[in-house]
């Protein structure tokens, strides 16, 4: 899905749900059906005062949860519609919202970072090697990067090649392409090891829960 498709789907978004302040989710949502899986748990003990950063934050509901626990926070997205609409929702929860690529954002700055998330978001839409390392370069000392991605094996079967093309619908029934980087666990774990963090989980999530096949894979991370 194009920048242009993310731009018309926030547009869409937004006509449907006019931009008003609202309170932020909760609960951290890993997958796309609320209440499975873990929540903020995986990213340690108390996040107040810690410094995380979303990579492809969408609409910023999880940005706006961490925000509400005391983190400071900053959703990063490529689409200005959905940086618009992150903003007008949740933007009073303290949460910030920059319209960047992901890696743009991370190789632009300097700042140390105590977590860096993805749900759904750039880790997977983008050729994750370059990512990675970006997101190492940021991290601080046992900073965490956690990320979701849809199951490689979410239809059964594995793809035949690690770039593949999910078929997906605006809300307005209009038809997209989203392209991705399909990639199982192991080789994710060899692309991470490879950008210098190491490998503290690796979760198999349905969802929903009496889902035939594995829809969500979640990896924990963090730096030496
Ligand atoms: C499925 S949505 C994310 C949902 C969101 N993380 C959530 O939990 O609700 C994917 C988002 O990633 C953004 N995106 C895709 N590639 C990106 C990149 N390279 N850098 C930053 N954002 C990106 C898209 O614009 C889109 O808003």
């Amino acid at each position: 899905m194009t920048v242009e498709a993310w731009d018309a789907h926030a547009a869409q978004r937004l006509a449907q749900d006019p931009p008003k302040p609202l309170a932020p989710p909760v609960r951290m949502e890993w997958t796309q059906r609320p209440g499975i899986g873990p929540g903020t748990e995986v990213l340690g003990g108390s996040l107040c005062g810690r410094r995380i950063v979303e990579l492809g934050c969408g609409p910023g509901r999880n940005t706006a949860h961490l925000a509400g626990l005391g983190a400071r926070v900053t959703g990063i997205d490529s689409s200005r519609g959905q940086i618009r609409r992150a903003a007008a929702h949740y933007g009073h929860t303290g949460a910030e919202f920059v319209r960047s690529t992901a890696s743009a954002y991370l190789n632009g700055e300097r700042e140390r970072l105590d977590a860096i998330v993805s749900i759904f978001g750039a880790i997977g839409l983008t050729e994750p090697f370059k990512l990675l390392v970006a997101c190492s370069r940021r991290l601080s000392r046992n900073g965490m990067l956690a990320f979701s991605v849809p199951h490689p094996q979410r239809t059964g079967t594995i793809p035949a090649s690690p770039r593949t093309r999910d078929q997906l619908t605006l809300p307005d029934g209009t038809p997209t392409v989203v392209e991705r980087w399909d990639i199982g666990s192991a080789s994710w774990v060899q692309a991470i090891n490879r950008a210098g963090l190491l490998v503290t989980g690796v979760q198999d999530l349905f969802a929903p829960v009496d889902a035939r096949w594995p829809t969500t894979l979640l990896i924990t991370t963090r730096m030496p």
